[in-house]
């Protein structure tokens, strides 16, 4: 981005609008119009509000408090003053009501770069965020509980890291189950519209859970025009790094170039698996292909045995000597907590946060990213002290 230049992203519903707020921004000095197909980083977003007002303050959100885009200005033809009390909250500082009046826009404009400028010490830093690939040694061992588990619980360990967790298995994801969540998108609108790829729309697509997590799901049917290819992956986990402090993958098996391409890409591969033949000798298999792939560092690939119990017929110390890979981590064996987890579409740390298995993840968690968790929130004065 040239330096001072303040790049501007307009969404808007009409095109008249659009053409209006187009003249005035690129006709005010110093700052410019970021084309809808140019999918460079932006300092202000206009966003229109329209229809559906609850999935655009849902973007509204999802940028705030990611700080992937400095600013953001709202407009409405609705003359809802509950509309207005919302962007209030919300932190919004413009709101201009419809049909738009230049002057208020162009004092908006002025009083924008006049912020920045007082904030051009603390300048944004370009995150890069870590991709964490949860990937199974054979299915059904409990890959994706890993997976949603340790991005909950990543979320929880700190409240201002941004976590995404994206469902990699190309069909038959199961990521909204366990989540309880209905999305409207999946991945195949991201394959389907890879030229408008950036930050917008990538916002628009995830689904925020409670957990404070954004979901990229699987498609759930195959209707064909969806297919990712490994530079589709690339771009899209490209842009998520941009973003997110981590991207947790719910990997498939590795069998196709996709998944080899999303692994080469991972800064760490957590390989799941169970102390059962049938996936040791699976594992033994991904280990030579890691191994092909000239990921032998233990920092970039770690073994998680799951469903670990004390009596288990094959030790832990012959499973690493077989696969020849050290285990990172052992979560226990506990059926009835994870079961009634799934069947409620509920994380670990919402059904039972002090069971073994929780902390078991938790404890991935806390080694991953280097953090412990938070100490016990403060009176109510000192939260607002410390935010601002
Ligand atoms: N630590 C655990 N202890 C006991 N049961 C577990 C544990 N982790 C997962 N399970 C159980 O294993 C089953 C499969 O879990 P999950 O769907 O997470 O596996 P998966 O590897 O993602 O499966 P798939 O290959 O179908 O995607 C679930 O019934 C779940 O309750
Ligand atoms: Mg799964």
């Amino acid at each position: 981005m040239a330096k001072n230049i303040i790049y501007v992203r307009l969404e808007t519903k009409s095109s008249t609008l659009r053409e209006t707020l187009g003249q005035i921004i690129n006709s005010t000095e110093g700052f410019r119009l970021r084309g809808a197909e140019d999918t460079d980083p932006f300092d202000l977003l206009i966003l229109e509000l329209g229809q559906d007002v609850e999935h655009e303050f849902q973007i509204v959100q999802s940028f705030t408090s990611l700080g992937t885009v400095r600013e953001i200005f709202l407009t409405s033809g609705q003359q809802d003053p509950t509309i207005l009390l919302r962007a209030l909250r919300e932190g919004i500082k413009e709101f201009f009501p419809q049909p738009i009046n230049e002057q208020e826009v162009r004092q908006a404009l002025d009083n924008f770069r006049q912020r920045r400028d007082l904030e051009k010490e603390s300048k944004r830093v370009e995150r890069i965020g870590k991709i964490i690939n949860v990937a199974p040694s054979k299915g059904g061992g409990g890959n994706t509980t890993i997976a949603v588990n340790l991005a909950v619980e990543l979320a929880q360990l700190n409240k201002r890291r941004s976590v995404a967790l994206v469902d990699m298995n190309l069909l038959f994801g199961e990521v909204p189950l366990f989540l309880d969540i209905r999305p409207s998108f999946h991945w195949g609108e991201v394959a389907r519209n890879i030229t408008r790829l950036d930050a917008m729309f990538l916002m628009s697509v995830l689904h925020r859970h409670s957990s404070g997590i954004y979901v990229l799901p699987a498609p759930s049917e195959l209707n064909g025009n969806h297919y990712l290819s490994p530079d589709i992956a690339e771009n899209l986990l490209g842009l998520m790094k941009s973003i997110f402090d981590y991207t947790v993958i719910d990997s498939g098996l590795a069998t196709d170039d996709i998944a080899i391409r999303v692994i080469e890409l991972s800064d760490t591969v957590l390989v799941t698996s169970i102390l059962s033949v049938p996936c040791l000798t699976n594992l033994n298999r991904i280990s030579r292909l890691l191994h092909d792939l000239g990921l032998t560092s233990d920092d970039s690939v770690k073994l998680v045995v799951n469903r670990d119990l004390k009596d288990s017929h094959i030790s832990i110390k012959d499973a690493e000597e077989s696969v020849r890979m050290k285990v990172s981590w052992r979560v226990p064996n506990d059926f009835v907590t994870t079961m009634s987890a799934i069947n409620q579409g509920k994380s670990l740390y919402e059904v039972s946060m002090n069971s073994p298995v929780a902390r078991a993840i938790r404890q991935i968690a806390q080694d991953l990213s280097g953090e412990k968790i938070e100490e016990k929130k403060g009176s109510f004065l000192n939260r607002i002290f410390k935010r601002s």
